[in-house]
């Protein structure tokens, strides 16, 4: 009987390939990064044969170095980041441009006119989403209106669209498959959540001829097979969520009121909210969770574009330090309520804000400000940001978690997470197993392949690691996220 899960985990800055077996824990791990492409202020862009090549590799480099028969594995699981855009050739399976990666701000003036002729009620009816450049609808457009010929043959369907879940599957399949699941569908800004089928009046709002959409299915489904060429045996890719809501499902947050906050390249604090999708009065979105058996899961999502890029930044923009693993120590010598605030709006502001114009700035620099200040501001910003994102929350619901389940590379950093809890005043559980993303998509898979029976027994196997209590003062808690308040006000373009 197979003993292994194979997931992939498709991040904005590397690919990672994860072996889980039956416990959900992880046997090995493969991970290659791939170059990131600005071509302009606010684009970015990723080289769709980069992905692709780096899947590839990081599959068979962690099948190699485990040791193990392809037999052993039982299926595969897909993972990855949303709403980053491919559009390809059908004939060829090659794509048009580079992918138009979800912070990508090149069509903030054509989401700006969409808000001025009074589309956003009629988009959030339908999405749970907003009208912002981070879906994947106006990036779509842009490639049909900006590549010599593209909406002909769009017409001619010719083309088809995928976020990257999509297109790994199309060429893993070899092109047999063109599917989606329906947390990846629901960031495209095309997508009715309520009737779980491509919406055809905002197909036309964005002027996206429907024949380039995939087929859209469950998260845990029959989503086609690997074939033969690429790892050496056929095998069924199973399970299929976007990245954060894999992350839902991978910390077992399967009760409405239940929630998880990861701090990868972003942050993303996402709570279950059950059957009902809740509509939030404060600009957080509304999204798919999970789809199981044709039925959805609703959750609320708060996004902050970026997180862990801020730390990515601090090392390889201004080279304060060689290894993100440095930050802790460096943090730690700082004196606790430094006047430093870094913001970092690098591609405009996420929610609550969502204001693509916003650039980053670093605040309250004094003559003893060194790297130390810098860095833990940096650190202290993703902090901030989840406690925005935390108002919102308890206003819209009422009540927000009273704890929060985290993971993602930023949380191995005690002090960080130290401070998360300090700032938002409840307590924060680490797991056992960080890699939640991936574990995740294993489970769903390992669902589809009859491994877990249902989600208690997937429920079951969620371990804690450490949990990180409150200990600050409100006075200090208040006083220091007023100070944040006054940095963010002053990036605002509005
Ligand atoms: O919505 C974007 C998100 O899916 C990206 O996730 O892990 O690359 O920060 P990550």
């Amino acid at each position: 009987m197979p003993s292994y899960i194979l997931a992939i985990d498709q991040g904005t800055t590397s690919s990672r390939a994860i072996l889980f077996d039956r416990q959900g824990q992880v046997v090995s791990v493969a991970q290659q990064e791939f170059p990131q492409h600005f071509p302009n202020d606010g684009w970015i862009e990723h080289n769709p044969e980069n992905i692709w090549d780096t899947v590839i590799a990081t599959c068979r480099d962690v099948i190699a170095k485990t040791g193990i028969d392809i037999q052993d594995i039982a299926g595969v699981g897909i993972t990855n980041q949303r709403e980053t855009t491919i559009v390809w050739d059908r004939q060829t399976g090659k794509p048009l441009y580079n992918a138009i990666v979800w912070q990508d701000r090149r069509t903030s003036q054509l989401c700006e006119s969409l808000r001025d002729e009074g589309h956003t009620e009629a988009v959030q009816a339908s999405t749970g989403l907003l009208i912002d450049p981070y879906f994947s609808a106006t990036k779509i457009a842009w490639i049909l209106d900006n590549v010599d010929g593209a909406r002909e043959r769009a017409e001619r369907g010719e083309l088809a669209f995928g976020t990257v879940d999509s297109f790994l599957i199309w060429r893993l399949t070899n092109g047999q498959h063109h599917v989606t699941d329906a947390t990846n569908a629901s960031r495209t800004a095309l997508f009715n959540i309520h009737e779980q089928q491509w919406d055809e009046a905002l197909l036309a709002l964005f002027r996206i001829p429907a024949s380039l959409l995939p087929e859209v299915k469950d998260s845990s489904d029959d989503f086609g097979s690997i074939a033969k060429e690429w790892l050496g045996a056929e095998l069924p890719i199973a399970g299929v969520a976007g990245d954060q809501q894999a992350a839902l499902f991978g910390q077992a947050c399967f009760t409405p009121g239940m929630g998880k906050s990861t701090y990868g390249t972003g942050c993303f604090m996402i709570v279950n909210t059950g059957d009902e999708p809740a509509t939030s009065r404060n600009r957080l979105l509304t999204t798919i969770g999970y789809r199981l058996n044709g039925k959805p899961t609703y959750a609320m999502e708060g996004s902050i574009f970026v997180a862990g890029a801020t730390v990515q930044w601090l090392r390889d923009g201004l080279n304060l330090f060689a290894d993100a693993a440095e930050t802790e120590a460096l943090a730690r010598e700082t004196r606790s309520g430094h006047s430093v605030y870094l913001v970092p709006a690098f591609t405009g502001l996420g929610a609550p804000h969502w204001d693509p114009k916003a650039r980053g700035a670093i605040f309250g620099l004094t003559r003893d400000t060194g790297i130390a200040e810098i860095v833990a501001a940096g650190l202290q910003a993703v902090c901030y940001q989840t406690r925005d994102l935390q108002h919102c929350m308890n206003d819209d619901m009422a009540a927000t978690p009273g704890k929060l389940r985290v993971d993602g590379g930023m949380v191995k950093n005690s002090w960080v997470m130290q401070f998360l809890a300090d700032m938002l005043g409840v307590e924060v559980d680490r797991p056992a197993v960080l890699e939640t993303t991936a574990l995740g998509v294993a489970y769903l898979a390992g669902l589809r392949l009859g491994w877990y029976a249902n989600l208690e027994e997937i429920q079951g196997l969620w371990r804690c690691e450490s949990s990180f209590t409150p200990k600050m003062d409100e006075a200090t808690r208040e006083d220091l996220y007023q100070g944040w308040l006054d940095a963010v006000a002053r990036v605002k373009s509005n």
